[in-house]
């Protein structure tokens, strides 16, 4: 079965006060499916280990070096954060592709650092405007995708996560219309069964760009959809509980259950 999940990405926002505020309302809620996985800054993981220990509420890092150790100022390896409890790390963000230079090579060998250290990888894959008013999305998407398709094998795949996140929608409160995502998921499948047959229908497909409380269930609908991946909206207790509850109904968690 496709894992479900609800991702927080809270980029370099958010305070101890927030961790302090936000996880007592979370905890009763998060549930094993979909899962509820919040990636704070990396110097708020220590609080945030603190108060979602022992709780459904699931953690991880935004972004991570490629290398296990060494002189590297400022980086943090996987090994750091698989000991600090992380089961995700968010990898290849557009913003750490267009601001950071990170290109498809070192996006695949921070995802084989995510994997040899058993952290499951949100590889995260999207167009600009410019490319997609050129008609060039689908070959982005297949260029950004091609080495992940090629470098890993089916059971590394299990711990792989794909997040579509068209970079015209971040951050601009104008998410892609459902019709444009199904459109694109449906590509992905299609594209990663190409490469390894059975693959497309067996991976997790989070979409991400502007998810808001008045939007998540329009975004949800797509069939091909397992998720979604919130920036500026998992930053505020009301409308990130609102995202992840119109994720529990969208799903269908009873029938997922008795397929499982
Ligand atoms: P947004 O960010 O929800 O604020 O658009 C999403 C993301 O960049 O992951």
């Amino acid at each position: 079965m496709r894992r479900k999940l609800l991702v927080a990405n809270w980029k370099m926002n958010g305070s101890l006060d927030l961790c302090r505020r936000m996880f007592p309302a979370l905890i009763d809620v998060a549930r094993t499916q979909p899962e509820m996985v919040i990636c704070p800054p990396t110097l708020h993981i220590a609080e945030t280990v603190r108060h979602a220990s022992g709780t459904r509420i699931r953690w991880g890092v935004q972004n991570v070096s490629e290398k296990a150790a060494g002189a590297l100022t400022g980086e943090v390896s996987v090994p750091m954060a698989h000991e600090m409890g992380c089961a995700y790390a968010i990898v290849g963000h557009s913003e750490r592709r267009a601001f950071f230079g990170e290109s498809d090579e070192l996006v695949a060998d921070k995802v084989q650092a995510c994997l040899f250290h058993h952290i499951t990888a949100i590889a995260c894959v999207g167009e600009t405007l410019a490319e997609r008013q050129a008609g060039q999305a689908f070959s982005v998407l297949a260029r950004q995708l091609r080495l992940l398709l090629e470098r890993f094998d089916d059971e590394a795949w299990r711990h792989i996560v794909i997040a579509y996140e068209p970079v015209w929608a971040i951050g601009t409160g104008e998410s892609a219309q459902p019709e444009q995502i199904g459109q694109v998921m449906r590509f992905i499948r299609h594209f990663a069964d190409a490469a390894r047959p059975g693959l497309g229908q067996s991976m997790s497909l989070l979409y991400g760009g502007s998810v808001r409380p008045d939007c998540a269930e329009h975004v949800f609908q797509s069939e091909d959809v397992d998720g979604a991946l919130v920036g500026g909206a998992s930053l505020d207790v009301e409308s990130w509980l609102a995202i992840y509850q119109a994720a529990c109904r969208s799903f269908d968690l009873d029938s997922l259950q008795q397929a499982a």
